[in-house]
């Protein structure tokens, strides 16, 4: 389960005043579009970092470049899987993913702190009448996902010859079509496989939200780096302090 930022309904945008909050160097972060974008920009507003400025319009904003109320941050908005590829590069200082996309990608940057949110696994699943099913070096399955790399690397490692069929998306379709046998997939609440008739069978890796760093940044903007790292840090430790 997530840990939630703490909320004061009479203030819900609040931002505490942490001592040494200002941030010094400008620093560019990129933030993932999607599932992970919401409870990001809570834990950064519960943390004291300052926040994209809203663009003043009342419909989606579409901007991919935003700077923060204050100047100090420069927010690029990326598709969750180019984050560590902006990070890596240092198109962005710092950024936010999904361990399990980390993995995958096997992108080089520094992972200083774990975010007490987007919690899940990336799992073998299949047809419930697979549950009790070993799987065998000789069965040469064929497996649909979204991850090529992590699902290579668990059959290799196993001994198994498995075709690997990259989708981009409901991947539980596969076996429903008879594209695939069996899929690796994330798995949160486990209602996609569920209403879809398929079973869990292996975790593969246990995921959550992480804070990675490009490595030079880390060392040239140390100061602003590590106030970030920090903030967020102390507003973890203080919701765990909280809800325990
Ligand atoms: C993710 C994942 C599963 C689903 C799991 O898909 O790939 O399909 O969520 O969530 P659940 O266990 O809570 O049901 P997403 O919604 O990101 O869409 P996609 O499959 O089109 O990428």
């Amino acid at each position: 389960m997530s840990l939630r930022p703490p909320t004061d309904p009479t203030h819900p945008t609040e931002t505490p005043d942490l001592p040494g909050s200002a941030l010094p160097d400008s620093l560019t972060v990129a933030l993932p579009k999607g599932r992970l974008s919401e409870q990001t920009l809570a834990w950064f507003r519960h943390s004291g970092i300052p926040l994209p400025a809203a663009d003043g319009s009342t419909g989606d904003d579409r901007r991919l470049i935003l700077a923060s109320e204050d100047g100090a941050l420069r927010y690029v908005m990326a598709k969750p899987s180019d984050v560590p590829i902006y990070v890596e590069y240092g198109a962005a200082d710092v950024g936010i993913c999904g361990l399990d996309i980390l993995r995958e990608g096997g992108r080089h940057v520094y992972e200083p702190l774990l975010l007490p949110f987007g919690h899940c696994r990336l799992s073998l699943a299949g047809p419930a009448d697979l549950l009790d099913v070993p799987l065998r070096y000789d069965s040469q399955p064929r497996v649909a996902t979204k991850f090529p790399r992590l699902t290579e690397e668990f059959f290799r490692t196993r001994g198994i010859n498995a075709e690997i069929i990259t989708l981009h998306g409901s991947v539980e379709l596969g076996p429903l079509v008879g594209l695939a046998d069996l899929i690796v997939d994330l798995v949160d609440s486990g209602n996609t496989l569920r209403e879809n008739g398929l079973v869990e069978l292996r975790v593969i890796l246990r995921s959550q939200a992480v804070l990675i760093a490009n490595r030079a940044s880390y060392r040239l903007k140390s100061l602003a780096v590590c106030r970030l790292i920090e903030s967020l840090r102390n507003a973890i430790e203080q919701s765990e302090q909280t809800s325990s």
